[in-house]
């Protein structure tokens, strides 16, 4: 299994090229089913949940070519098979996007159900309403969700809960049925608006993506396209809190700054300088940083995705910060690891209070999710000493080339794969 052995102590100095984003590409991809015409899709980060989407679309019958490691070219006319195996969904809930995308075009998909993980239950009860409104069958059996339809009509659909994936889930549905679909309540994130322009270019008829209301006339057919996936707004700000959290001087490059909104105004908050350019933005840390309040919320708030990256930033601040979560039920999961190395947190609920210490100490620890993992990283890299990370599959599911792009902000890090290559680096940086 491989891990991440870090040297901590070095702020993290340079430039980054931050890549596209996966949870735009992930729906997109799935969405690039909707036509017989080939499409082409660039800016795809190259991480495992990517790769594996791929192989579930290729199992279904479409035509994958990767032109490079960031394109691919899908052509989907010989889809034949509208069940995605159980295999996909285990290793990446967000195969469910082939659920809208199938039932949007064939007008029926099986699909199985999605399990809790590990951030949380996540129900998803209001895809299944959309599906349903629109005029679709839809039942559980036998671990799938089967949905099928003659004809999808647009409806009028009100969202209980803020979801990213149920609003576009509904709204690849919707794209296809025939007549109008409104939906409100709809997410707003930038991965919203990425899918709905992406379908708009294939010829679906989408207005009002990144507002509360989605408007969707259904059409015929759908069309091929190229279409580029916007940057990573998580990855992004994943590496500020690392220039953050190790007193740096970094500057994301290949980002929308209106994107990160949430992100620098809480670096600010908690004393860092931001400088903000066209298509990049500079993080200066150059003294403690001090506490701060947060709370996770749907787009434009501050991102869910993020709660644990600030919350490793916090930890070191001076004072007392308070991070509440209140987008997913078990997302505090990293919070012992983080006390191995000295941090001081106490979770009550879905409420995080933080005693700002001096330094982390480096331990060995592991990643429970993606961006948790993530954040361990960045206290590793803020940490005295030595840390292991085990478990690092969770990180390479959502950051392309991590350690390299932190080496190359002048982070020790290496992956490793046992005890033997472990001693190895410790020799080889003293
Ligand atoms: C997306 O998940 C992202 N995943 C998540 O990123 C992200 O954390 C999340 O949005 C919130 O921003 C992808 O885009 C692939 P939701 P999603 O539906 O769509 C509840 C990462 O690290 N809910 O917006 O599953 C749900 O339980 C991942 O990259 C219902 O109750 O999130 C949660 O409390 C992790 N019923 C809230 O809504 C539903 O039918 C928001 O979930 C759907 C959701």
């Amino acid at each position: 299994m491989d891990q991440y052995v870090i040297k901590g102590g070095n702020p993290l100095v340079g430039e980054v090229e931050i890549g596209g984003a996966k949870n735009a590409a992930l729906a997109i991809l799935a969405a690039a089913i909707m036509t017989n015409e080939t499409v082409v899709v660039e800016n795809l980060p190259d991480v495992r949940d990517i790769n594996v989407l791929l192989e579930a679309m290729e199992k279904i019958g479409a035509k994958i070519e990767r032109l490079d490691s960031h394109s691919v070219k899908i052509n989907s006319s010989q889809i034949g098979n509208f069940s995605v195996d159980y295999e996909y969904i285990k290793r990446i809930r967000a195969s469910y996007y082939l659920l809208g995308a199938l039932l949007g075009k064939y007008k029926r998909a099986a699909v199985p159900l999605p399990g809790g993980c590990n951030i949380g239950s996540r129900p998803i009860d209001q895809h299944l309403k959309g599906f349903k409104a629109l005029g679709a069958d839809v039942k559980i059996e036998y671990g799938f969700i089967v949905t099928e339809a003659e004809q999808l009509r647009g409806s009028h659909i009100y969202l209980d809960v803020v979801s990213v994936g149920a609003t576009i889930n509904i709204m690849m549905a919707a794209a296809m049925a025939e007549g109008s679909t409104v939906l409100e309540n709809a997410a707003k994130e930038p991965h919203v608006v990425d899918v709905a322009n992406f379908l708009n270019s294939m010829g679906a008829n989408i207005k009002g993506a990144g507002t509360d209301v989605i408007r969707i006339k259904g059409v015929e057919r759908l069309h091929s396209t190229e279409y580029s996936i916007i940057p990573d707004q998580i990855e992004a700000g994943t590496f500020m809190f690392a220039a953050a959290a190790t007193m740096g001087d970094v500057t994301v490059k290949n980002v929308i700054p209106k994107h990160l909104e949430a992100t620098t105004s809480k670096l600010l908050e908690i004393g860092c300088e931001i400088e903000e350019l066209d298509d990049a933005v500079r993080v200066v840390s150059s003294k403690r940083l001090k506490s701060t309040n947060v709370k996770t919320l749907p787009y434009p708030g501050f991102p869910t995705d993020m709660q644990p990256q600030i919350t490793v930033a916090l930890a070191l601040a001076k004072g007392t910060s308070i991070v509440t979560e209140s987008i997913f039920d078990n997302r505090f999961k990293y919070v012992d690891e983080l006390a191995r190395m000295g941090a001081n947190i106490k979770v009550e609920g879905n409420t995080a209070i933080i005693d700002g210490t001096l330094q982390y100490t480096g331990a060995r620890i592991s990643s429970p999710d993606l961006r948790a993992g993530a954040a361990l990283v960045i206290a590793g890299l803020a940490a005295d000493g030595y840390t292991v990370i085990d478990d690092v599959h969770f990180i390479e599911r959502g950051y392309e080339r991590f350690d390299e792009k932190l080496r190359s902000l002048g982070a020790i890090i290496e992956k490793v794969e046992d005890e033997r290559d472990i001693q190895k680096f410790r020799l080889k940086v003293g």
